[in-house]
């Protein structure tokens, strides 16, 4: 039985699960925001998608052995997550040059990158995620080194078999966010969500934008391009 709501964030709720203390239930909700929160929209619909779209992947990355939060989705908008401690980093995964990395380094939108490139972002509204080195991420998040060259792993081998499951549904994995907790048992795994509020793709004929960007630059209707990766993802995920 669903318990009290602990969190509200930008796009989901967490509530406790009475009688179970080690697993949380994330409800999505149907907001986007953009630009830290600057841009924000209501979207009929999006907390399904979001929440089916991020179980799919979850489910795939689970089978792949990845470790991570997911158990089980509840409802369209629901799923059950074990409890972990969230490290308040943005881990991206950068396959193509897109977004911020374009701003602040000058290369033009598009360029293939030689080889991945992980960044670390501090998880805070009030100073608008900054960009980190690895010792601010160690200051900040309470991370050891060890810790941090596990999760950079991991987000690499997140991205080589996330880059294969969207090649399958016909779209190129640009660049995306992950996050990781930490469970009861101090192991660490993959945590939040992953989906296109999360992640860039790009149709791989054409490269038009199949990912919140066609909101941020109000390029399509989201909800139109979200039900055409669920569709996509259920031809070939099983939850
Ligand atoms: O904005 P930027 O280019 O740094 O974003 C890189 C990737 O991380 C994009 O896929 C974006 O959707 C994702 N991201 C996110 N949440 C943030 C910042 C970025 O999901 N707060």
């Amino acid at each position: 039985m669903k318990g009290s709501l602990l969190y509200e964030g930008k796009a989901k709720k967490v509530y406790s699960l009475v009688g179970e203390e080690y697993e949380l239930i994330l409800e999505y909700k149907d907001e986007a925001t953009a630009f830290n929160g600057k841009k924000h929209q209501t979207f009929r619909g999006k907390g399904r998608l979001n929440n089916l779209i991020s179980a799919h992947v979850f489910s795939y990355l689970k089978l792949a052995g990845i470790p991570t939060h997911f158990i089980q989705t509840l409802s369209d908008t629901e799923q059950l997550v074990k409890q972990s401690q969230i490290i308040p980093l943005e881990v991206v995964v950068r396959n193509v040059a897109a977004g911020s990395m374009t701003r602040r380094l000058g290369l033009e939108e598009g360029t293939v990158l030689p080889q991945p490139v992980v960044e670390f972002y501090y998880k805070s509204d009030e100073l608008d995620d900054p960009f980190l080195n690895d010792e601010h991420a160690r200051l900040l998040a309470k991370v050891d080194q060890s810790d941090l060259e596990k999760i950079k792993a991991s987000a690499l081998k997140i991205n080589r078999h996330l880059q294969v499951m969207f090649s399958e549904i016909e779209l190129r994995l640009i660049d995306f966010k992950l996050e990781f907790g930490r469970l009861y048992d101090g192991s660490i795994v993959l945590s939040d969500e992953i989906s296109p509020d999360t992640c860039r793709l790009w149709d791989q004929d054409t490269n038009r934008k199949m990912d919140k960007d066609v909101f941020r630059n109000d390029i399509e209707d989201l909800v139109e391009i979200y039900e055409i990766i669920l569709k996509r993802l259920e031809a070939i995920v099983h939850v």
